[in-house]
């Protein structure tokens, strides 16, 4: 008997002996039988250690056994209903892999800053395996819906000679003789030039941004995917946006119920959220804050408690669309109904959760995005190549961008964002 088998597998062979390997979850004795949970990456199963039925020497070794060990338990697999994964093992013998004297993490409540210090170890929790699970199954569905939609997928660079955002929240590196590089900010303007080569395109990697904002929204490396496709507009960038969000919860509900209940997440208010989303413009929704007290004025932008205050009361995402030049990127499609107004929309999450998505329709006409250029003071010979695009057969085209931690958090239910990802990079954490 030399094989390790998975707990995973379990259920295929009960009756028989296994051999499994793993680390201890917890476990306690009465004395008389001591109960194991053990976790292996595939599962969770309880062993139990009948004292009489045991050598002494396994019996001794389970007795001083603490949680987070490695260890190896060898047994017969019994069904049960009772257990989660309808097995659990009668053991009959135990090793010691790996030690694990004093574990930091232990079980009672720990503050979060010595939590995020011990992260390569918190990430062990039952929570953070469901959260790393359910954020799997998020890039998935991005990747399969995107594909199945007919998007290619086009890596863009990281290291990049323009600023694709904002000045303001760059990271630079020195390159070379060429001078200063910045960490990417959005791959967008990379796609844009890919999709007048491929029609519908996604990048989907990390991006940087230098905000000095220490909220539970805000990263400074985080995860982005974003589709760009010709020939659609603002309105059907929003119905592209609101299929896609749609689908990316349909499969987390349909593969990670467990990991949901893990999380003690409402599931019935994720199921409400079905297309169409109510859409409102930003002029409207000023009118609607201001009317309810905000002092938010025309042609600022919303903050935070505005978009809770917008979504109160609402089951579903909402779009909020067309938003004053002045607060959004020099490269969105002015408004030919109202050109103080840009074709664009943030898509908020319920349950004041915020912005997880930020799209807009790509201004086309080389004058004007060479206007808005020069406006934002933006060096304008790193744009040249961008400028291109409008100058050799311009197109209509929209994009958008989804935040993956932003989405993981609202799908999760959790307070901050920084759980949603493994090794978090915020303004004061570098490490683990
Ligand atoms: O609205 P943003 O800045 O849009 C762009 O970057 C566009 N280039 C996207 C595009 O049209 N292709 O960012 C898009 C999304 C936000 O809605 C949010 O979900 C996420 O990226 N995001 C952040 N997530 C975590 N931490 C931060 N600091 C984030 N900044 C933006
Ligand atoms: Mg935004």
């Amino acid at each position: 008997m030399s094989q390790y088998t998975t707990i995973k597998r379990l259920p295929l062979v009960t009756g028989e002996e296994v051999r499994l390997r793993g680390w201890i979850r917890r476990v306690r004795s009465s004395g008389k039988i001591s109960f194991l949970v053990l976790r292996d990456g595939t599962g969770e199963v309880q062993c139990v250690f009948v004292k009489k039925d045991v050598s002494p020497k396994v019996w001794t070794t389970v007795d001083s056994a603490s949680h987070e060990m490695c260890v190896g338990v060898t047994g017969i697999v019994r069904s049960d209903d009772r257990a989660p994964s309808g097995v659990e093992v009668t053991a009959r013998e135990f090793e010691v892999l790996g030690d694990a004297d004093q574990f930091p993490i232990q079980p009672k409540e720990h503050g979060v800053d010595f939590l995020l210090e011990k992260r390569h170890l918190w990430l062990r929790s039952q929570r953070q395996i469901a959260i790393m699970r359910i954020r799997d199954e998020v890039v998935r569905a991005i990747r399969d819906f995107l594909h199945d939609d007919g998007f290619t997928l086009v890596d863009t660079p990281i290291l990049t000679g323009a600023i694709g955002e904002s000045a303001g929240t760059l990271f630079e590196t020195e390159y070379f003789d060429l001078g200063t590089a910045y960490l990417a900010q959005t791959g967008q303007l990379y796609v844009e030039a890919a999709a007048a080569a491929l029609g519908k395109v996604y990048c989907f990697g990390p991006t940087f941004r230098a905000e000095k904002s220490k909220t539970r929204r805000h990263l400074t490396e985080f995860w982005m995917v974003e589709p760009e496709a010709a020939w659609i507009d603002s309105d059907q960038n929003m119905d592209l946006q609101e299929r896609f969000v749609a689908y990316i919860l349909e499969r987390v509900l349909e593969r990670q119920r467990p990991e949901l209940e893990i999380l003690e997440r409402d599931l019935s208010k994720l199921e409400a959220i079905v297309p169409p989303f109510d859409r409102i413009s930003y002029t409207d929704a000023i009118k609607c804050l201001r009317s309810g007290g905000s002092e938010t004025e025309w042609g600022e932008d919303l903050g935070a408690p505005d978009e809770t205050k917008l979504v109160e009361g609402r089951d579903k995402p909402l779009f909020v669309y067309d938003y004053p030049k002045g607060v959004k990127a020099f490269y969105m499609k002015e408004n030919p109904k109202d050109p103080r107004t840009v074709k664009c929309n943030d898509l908020l999450a319920p349950e004041g959760y915020g912005e997880i998505i930020g799209g807009s329709q790509r201004e086309d006409d080389h004058d004007k995005l060479l206007a808005r250029i020069r406006e934002e003071g933006l060096p304008e010979a790193s744009y040249d190549w961008y400028l291109d695009l409008r100058k050799y057969g311009t197109f209509p085209h929209s994009g958008f961008g989804l935040g993956v931690e932003r989405t993981v958090t609202w799908i999760c239910g959790l307070d901050h964002l920084r759980e949603t990802i493994a090794f978090p990079r915020m303004m004061t954490r570098l490490t683990p």
